[in-house]
């Protein structure tokens, strides 16, 4: 008799809070990946389609990446990163768990995308400002508030001079009582981005497609 997985989103919360009891905010993303591969659990984060609100903003700014490069942070399963290779841009995903850009590589065999494992907060150095397009989706609220500034200025830091950052977060609701994962970000977290020479060309809150209220927010450096 098969049993059915359970629901990753019960691992992730006993995961992760034995991941921070240790001090070490990031271990559970591998371990749950890994749980989801071996069908213990369903795997975590299991989009085959780009985030309704990316693919939203690349259509009505009829994106063209032609001969620029991009990025996409915490890319997981990698549905963000196909879409934006799609649009013509030299895309490397990245994400800090192998077992996640393992499975974004074999559902994507024909994929133009650079799936790299790589760690947010030890970059390799030529990565620095050398991005014209970077898509943050949902990785900076899965880590603590207290490390929010380190994160938003790892994520920064990838855009190149004249480039684009657009990151789709989760509003924090007002009785929000702090114990995440995930940390939706309030209205003058967003704004945290527009430190480090990015300016804000846009800050909308939207509901997006599986009905929870985000931020988009679009920055430039230049
Ligand atoms: C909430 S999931 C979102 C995944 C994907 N962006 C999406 O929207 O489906 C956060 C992702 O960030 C990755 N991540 C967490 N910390 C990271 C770090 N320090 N460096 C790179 N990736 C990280 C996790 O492994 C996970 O895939």
């Amino acid at each position: 008799m098969s049993t059915e997985p359970r629901r990753w989103q019960t691992e992730a919360d006993r995961l992760a809070n034995a991941s921070l009891e240790k001090g070490d905010p990031t271990g559970w993303f591998e371990q749950l990946y890994a749980a989801g591969e071996s069908g213990a659990v369903t795997m975590a984060w299991d989009h085959s389609e780009p985030h309704s609100l990316l693919a939203d903003w690349t259509n009505a700014g009829a994106v063209d990446g032609t001969g620029k490069r991009a990025v996409v942070v915490g890319c997981g399963l990698g549905a963000g990163a196909e879409h934006v290779a799609g649009l013509g841009f030299a895309t490397t995903g990245f994400d800090l768990s192998p077992t996640a850009i393992r499975t974004a590589k074999s559902r994507n065999p024909e994929s133009s995308v650079d799936f790299r494992v790589a760690d947010l907060f030890e970059l390799p150095d030529d990565w620095r400002r050398s991005f014209d397009l970077v898509v943050e989706i949902y990785t900076v609220q899965a880590l603590p508030r207290d490390l929010r500034e380190q994160t938003v200025g790892a994520v920064v830091d990838l855009v190149a001079p004249g480039g684009a950052l657009l990151a789709i977060q989760g509003v924090r609701a007002p009785d929000d009582d702090g114990s995440g994962p995930p940390w939706p970000l309030t209205r003058d977290e967003i704004e945290l981005f527009s430190g480090s020479g990015l300016r804000r060309v846009a800050l909308e809150k939207l509901r997006d497609a599986q009905g929870f209220t985000d931020w988009r927010a679009e920055f430039t450096r230049g």
